[in-house]
């Protein structure tokens, strides 16, 4: 235990290599409160493999993620790393939870419509993402989950399933609340949708600062006006108004010298980071996911003992 503090759970699926829109508005926040909370931070590799479906790839992505997890600042001492395969507990949750759920309720979780609406065939796995989502947060009995808007749904959908075992079997899980950043909720990309993976529209938070340079050269600026609103957006993750405005007016139109002083923002903020990521091992980050899914087993095996026996399979 380390003492009476809330707990703080959140994951990230290793589905490719993070990008700023991930940093700024998710990790960054595990590393801004792990010494006021409880911390449990894991790698969610079975969501992954939804996406994701050849080992190399996959092992890659994940030891890419745990040593982005260290290279940002996650202290391994106090903050318990680990990955969702190694704690079977989370399938085995997820399973209950399964059975409490309606596929109605199911199929109004965005990812699903939007996936249905794209003419995809949806596998079950994705269909069941939110309650295996809903047992990685409820095991731990998480009081703040961290992430972007586009999470705000699946952690809803942890709490009604808290909300709807609790009221089945007798009190048994914390009610979880999301914890959104308003300001950088929703971070756009190059080309002004939402930053992400599958768009391929990413800065990416590891990139060389070649790699950086030329995702921020090729941001679009077709906005109105003198103030390249794509390039503030990101310039803002960086700087603060006060800092900004000054140079935004004296480049107003100048959007290659803005790209350009946005290039060096971000390198100045990513490079030390950067630096450290480099230099940790494969070897020393799978320790350090090892001895995190120890700590994590115990809380994890202790929990599904209770529910076990609430929902009657203890003989
Ligand atoms: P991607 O959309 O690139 O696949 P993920 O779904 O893996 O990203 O998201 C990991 C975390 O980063 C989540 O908490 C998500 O809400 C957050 N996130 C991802 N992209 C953005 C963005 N552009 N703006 C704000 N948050 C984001
Ligand atoms: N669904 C989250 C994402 O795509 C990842 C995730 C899985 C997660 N389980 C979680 C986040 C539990 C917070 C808590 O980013």
């Amino acid at each position: 235990m380390l003492g009476d503090k809330k707990r703080l759970l959140s994951g990230v699926k290793p589905s490719g290599k993070q990008h700023i829109g991930n940093y700024f508005a998710a990790i960054k926040q595990f590393v801004d409160l792990q010494a006021d909370y409880e911390s449990y931070v894991f790698v969610a590799d079975y969501h992954a493999l939804n996406f994701i479906q050849n080992a190399k790839e996959l092992t890659e992505n994940i030891i890419h993620i745990a040593k982005v997890y260290v290279a940002v600042g996650l202290n391994t001492k106090n903050t318990v790393l680990f990955k969702q395969s190694d704690i079977s507990e989370h399938t085995e949750l997820a399973w209950i939870f399964d059975t409490i759920t309606t596929v109605p309720y199911l199929m109004r979780a965005h990812a699903f419509k939007d996936a249905e609406a794209k003419g995809k065939e949806v596998g079950v796995g994705t269909f069941n993402y939110p309650m295996l989502m809903a047992a990685d947060i409820l095991l731990y009995d998480a009081d703040i989950v961290p992430v972007g808007q586009d999470q705000k749904q699946h952690v809803e959908y942890a709490r009604d399933t808290a909300e709807k075992f609790n009221r089945i079997f007798g009190n048994t899980f914390t009610l979880p609340k999301e914890r959104i950043i308003e300001e950088v909720a929703t971070i756009p990309g190059t080309d002004g949708r939402k930053m992400s993976k599958s768009y391929g529209n990413t800065i990416p938070l590891f990139g060389s600062k070649d790699e950086i340079a030329k995702a921020v050269m090729s941001i679009v600026t077709d906005s109105a006006g003198d103030s390249p609103k794509n390039v503030y957006a990101i310039h803002r993750l960086l700087k603060s108004e006060a800092e900004l405005e000054p140079l935004y007016k004296e480049k107003a139109g100048k959007y290659k010298d803005l790209k350009e002083a946005l290039i060096e923002d971000l390198e100045e903020r990513i490079a030390p980071m950067r630096e450290k990521y480099n230099t940790i091992t494969d070897e020393e980050v799978k320790r350090v996911l090892q001895n995190g899914a120890e700590k994590a087993r115990a809380i994890a095996s202790a929990k599904m003992a209770d529910v076990r026996q609430k929902i009657g399979v203890t003989l």
